[in-house]
């Protein structure tokens, strides 16, 4: 049976900053969408991570589909009237654009999807991450998909072993999507070459090359791409289909144990480790530390269990106190260095003002 996975994840507004939805606006997204979710979902599921609204949603019209989309913006348009209405701070953030045109892509929520045909049984994960951009989820699926000092199923599973193809995405050219298919282990270099530079060079999605099956999809929106200024991060949902031809849940979930560093930390501007956290995470440490939480799901013609939450385990708390060491380690050289984002994704705007003025008082001798 074919299915369609969607997640469609906005900011619409926060409590006490950018800290974590209202429980009155998750209730309207979640009343919205029930009211309209007859003759359009199989199933959904909604949820937060840090200030982001994440709508999970099954069914049988593709990738892209105009009734889906506009589901999703209006149950965003009708949270904001609820973060307007009760003063919560950055009410429709992520709505850039006023009018809905078709599809989300371009408006400013952040959209991962993926149409596939349904295994006997259907293990996936939903990734949700705060504070961040998509660059994020370079190494940790190029760990998953490619090592395998991480993905043992690399060279233990005989329908693993041609490996993965990898789509990347050059999100600095914003005129149409420019995208590269190359294939692990051969191009393995090649790979990492792009995803080093997790600002301009992101994985789009990811492929089995024995099945020709869609693994991974993630979202690869860049806010200020859109709004040609800052707006906020990135923030991005990710699919990631388990087990079987693909890797095990716990095989990708091993190189978050890295805490590795990621662009996002407060105001956008800032390096920091992204913390493997519970579902419905909340914010603090300054604006972060950059967050991502997991929840696994299994799956029957499109219904959905009840998640599972896969870092709610012992063993992640002790990630997470290495994890806040390392936050507090890059915290205390404050804005010099690589601490701080490159003129070039300093977003907050005021830097950027304050080096034109300066631009002028320099003076020029031998
Ligand atoms: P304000 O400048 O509106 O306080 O916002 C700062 C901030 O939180 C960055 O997104
Ligand atoms: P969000 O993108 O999650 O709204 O964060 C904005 C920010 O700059 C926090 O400091
Ligand atoms: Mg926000
Ligand atoms: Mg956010």
């Amino acid at each position: 049976m074919k299915i369609t996975i969607s997640v469609l994840k906005a900011d619409v507004g926060s409590i006490g900053g950018h800290i974590k939805p209202s429980q009155a606006l998750l209730n309207e997204i979640k009343n919205f969408v029930a009211s309209q979710a007859k003759n359009l979902l199989i199933d959904y599921y909604i949820s937060s991570t840090g200030d982001d609204i994440a709508i999970l949603c099954t069914h049988t019209r593709g990738t892209g589909d105009a009734k889906i989309h506009q589901l999703a913006w209006e149950a965003f348009q009708a949270g904001t009237e609820v973060a307007r209405k009760t003063g919560l701070y950055g009410a429709g953030q992520d709505l850039l654009k006023d009018a809905f045109s078709g599809n989300v892509k371009g408006l400013g929520p952040a959209v991962a999807e993926m149409e596939i045909e349904e295994r006997e049984n259907e293990p996936f994960i939903f990734f949700a991450a705060d504070k961040t951009d998509p660059g994020a989820y370079n190494l940790p699926f190029y760990l998953a998909f490619a090592d395998p000092m991480y993905c043992s199923g690399l060279i233990l599973s005989p329908k693993m072993s041609q490996g993965f193809k990898f789509r990347i995405i050059d999100v600095g050219y914003t005129e149409k999507n420019k995208i590269i298919e190359l294939k692990a282990p051969e191009d393995l270099y090649d790979i990492a070459v792009l995803l080093r530079d997790t600002e301009r060079y992101v994985i789009e999605s990811i492929y089995s090359r024995s099945t020709g099956n869609q693994a991974v999809a993630i979202s690869t929106q860049r806010l200020h791409n859109i709004a040609g200024k800052y707006t906020g991060k990135d923030d991005p949902v990710a699919i990631v289909r388990v087990q079987g031809e693909f890797p095990a849940t716990g095989e990708v979930l091993a190189p978050f144990s890295i805490g590795h560093y990621v662009a996002g930390f407060m105001r956008g501007s800032h390096i920091g480790p992204l913390m493997p956290c519970k579902l419905n995470a909340t914010i603090s440490y300054f604006d972060g530390p950059p967050v991502v939480t997991a929840a696994a799901f299994s799956m029957k013609e499109g219904k959905l269990s009840e998640p599972a939450d896969v870092f709610d385990h012992p063993y992640w708390e002790a990630i997470r106190m290495q994890v806040a060491q390392k936050a507090t380690e890059i915290r205390r050289q404050g804005f010099c260095g690589p601490s701080m984002l490159p003129f070039s994704e300093l977003e907050y705007g005021g830097v950027v003002e304050k080096l034109n003025q300066l631009e002028k008082r320099f003076i020029l001798s031998d």
